[in-house]
């Protein structure tokens, strides 16, 4: 064959260089940002890093584990699997970065981000576990908690927005309500993405002198600039009181942004044991002919 088949036209091989390329322009896009941030750093007189890896091993390995997303995305519909994977850690850890990392190539009706704001008034009166149970995961689904539950342990403890009554309830709590999502099947992934006093400081700066990331800075950040001691106590009471065998936690080494996202999305890759899904191939159908139809310009 020739690179016809039945049905399809010859295969135009600039055509799909043209759609594969735009595929990755969109990584790129969000490679350049970093690259730019480097370079406002600099500006701004941080000292200068040690370059993280290589952008093309980087993109490689990154399109080989989306690949793999892909694939146990499959699995996680056909077995009818329910994933949750809590992401935690400091402001500007990156949390973001890898979570948009590992549901670009993904259905966002198999794959979904669950990023709550503050509790309403109405909220507030519930049950704290309440408004997270809302978006747990049905069959075949995987959900991203970009932050979590354990918001009691972080920011509500240090800035004094429950009571020490319910922070301690919180980590009666929390094994408990963890213990009973993976009795009922749900796998449970809990990662803290770790960053350095320094690296935050630099973060926080890049942010305010970038018109594009000035939204990302509230006052909530800026308040955790000033209490990074007692963010730091509150995460090592926290890892320490709900680091459960059922669902432990695991840390991902966060300053290199790059490795950060890959480490993070090989290892759930590799928490959840997936294979082949079989599927019969899928043959484009030939077009109806409504020839005068056809030739109408669209
Ligand atoms: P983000 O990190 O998404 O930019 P903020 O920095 O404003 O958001 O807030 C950090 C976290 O603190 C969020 O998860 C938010 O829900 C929580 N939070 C903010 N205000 C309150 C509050 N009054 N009570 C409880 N949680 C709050
Ligand atoms: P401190 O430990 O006194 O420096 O307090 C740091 C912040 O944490 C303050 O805003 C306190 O209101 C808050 N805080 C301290 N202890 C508790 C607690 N047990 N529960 C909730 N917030 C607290
Ligand atoms: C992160 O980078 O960890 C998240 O975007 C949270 C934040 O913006 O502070």
């Amino acid at each position: 064959m020739d690179g016809t088949r039945a049905g399809t036209r010859p295969f135009d091989i600039e055509a799909i260089r043209r759609e594969m390329a735009d595929d990755f322009d969109e990584e790129l896009e969000m490679e350049l940002e970093d690259e730019r941030m480097e370079q406002l750093a600099s500006e701004i007189g941080a000292k200068p890093r040690a370059p993280s890896m290589d952008r093309k091993v980087y993109f490689r390995e990154l399109f080989r584990l989306q690949h793999e997303l892909v694939r146990l995305q499959d699995w996680v519909q056909t077995r009818k699997l329910r994933v949750v994977v809590v992401f935690e850690g400091r402001d500007s850890a990156g949390k973001g970065g890898a979570i948009k990392r590992i549901t670009q190539r993904l259905n966002p009706r198999v794959c979904r981000v669950a990023a709550l704001p503050a509790p309403s008034e109405r909220e507030r009166t519930q049950w704290y576990f309440q408004r997270y149970v809302a978006h747990l995961p049905a069959a075949g689904e995987i959900v991203l908690f970009d932050r979590s539950w354990y918001n009691r342990a972080g920011v509500e403890r240090v800035m004094g927005f429950c009571t020490p009554d319910q922070y301690e309830e919180f980590f009666q709590s929390a094994p408990e309500f963890e213990r009973m999502l993976v009795r009922s099947g749900i796998i449970v992934l809990k990662y803290w993405f770790s960053i350095t006093d320094e690296e935050q400081e630099l973060r926080f700066n890049l942010r305010i002198h970038d018109p594009l990331k000035q939204w990302k800075l509230s006052p909530m950040d800026v308040e955790s600039r000033r209490r990074w001691e007692d963010y730091t106590k509150a995460k090592e009471v926290m890892l320490a009181r709900t680091h459960i065998p059922e669902a432990p936690w695991w840390v991902v080494e966060a300053v290199d942004k790059k490795k950060a996202r890959l480490n993070c999305i090989s290892h759930l890759l590799a928490q959840i044991p997936y294979g082949d899904v079989e599927h019969p191939p899928v043959h484009l159908p030939e077009r109806m002919r409504h020839d005068d139809y056809a030739r109408q310009p669209v």
